[in-house]
């Protein structure tokens, strides 16, 4: 049979990754410091393989991944989210989605046209639909809570962790959307075609949750 191949999100969720890959003496195949994007466990037949969180799931729904491990929040992102399983809540890089601005300035009526700056657009489109409330996005790819405070945008949609940088920049939650955390995504071909293997995979990641 063939390697697993999982696709492993940089950044954020990546230390948080590897330590359960320690944990189950699976890391031993990865140069965590190296350049290098893919790396072969010959023993355990997998493959990582090491892209953009937002590619995770487009590498896992093309099904050149069989897994993948990343964010909810880039999983509810992608359009195509659909088309894979998600197979387990890794319980860590535990965050919430929130609508947030200055503060004391978030009165804010449905009959206006709220600006709404994120990296989101996705999510924050389909939250404020469901709410009714009419919105224009603005994109952009990082500093967002610098948005409202220049006059940007009313309100952001975003990642709330610790909220050290809402408050570092004064702003105020104006509404939890959502919690997020990692996850493991298989590819639907795929599970069926490779169902013990990779069960047995998930299980042991599954083995690793309380540690
Ligand atoms: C993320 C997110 C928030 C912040 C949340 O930004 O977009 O800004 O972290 O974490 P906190 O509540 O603990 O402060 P990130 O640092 O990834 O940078 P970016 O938004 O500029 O990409
Ligand atoms: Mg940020």
């Amino acid at each position: 049979m063939d390697n697993i191949v999982i696709a492993i999100a940089k950044g954020r969720i990546e230390k948080d990754i590897y330590k359960r890959l320690k944990i189950l003496k699976m890391e031993e195949c990865i140069e965590t410091y190296s350049r290098k994007l893919i790396f072969k466990d010959e023993e355990n037949k997998i493959t990582y393989i090491h892209v953009k969180p937002s590619d995770v799931v487009t590498y896992v729904e093309k099904g050149v991944a069989d897994l993948g491990i990343v964010g909810k929040d880039t999983i509810l992102e992608n359009e195509n989210d659909n088309e894979v399983y998600e197979l387990l809540d890794l319980g860590f890089g535990k965050c919430k989605f929130s609508v947030a601005g200055v503060k004391g300035k978030n009165n804010y009526t449905k009959e206006e046209i709220l600006k709404v700056a994120t990296k989101y657009p996705t999510i924050a489109r389909n939250y404020f639909k469901s709410r009714g409330q009419k919105i224009e996005i603005i994109k952009l790819n990082g500093s967002v809570e610098l948005a409202p405070i220049v006059g940007l945008s009313d309100v952001i949609v975003d990642l709330v962790e610790t909220g050290n940088t809402l408050k570092a920049n004064g702003l105020e939650i104006v509404e939890d959307m959502c919690n997020i955390s990692s996850r493991i995504i298989a590819n639907r071909v795929s599970y069926k075609f490779n169902k013990n293997k990779i069960e047995e995979i998930v299980n042991k990641f599954a083995s690793t949750l309380d540690k």
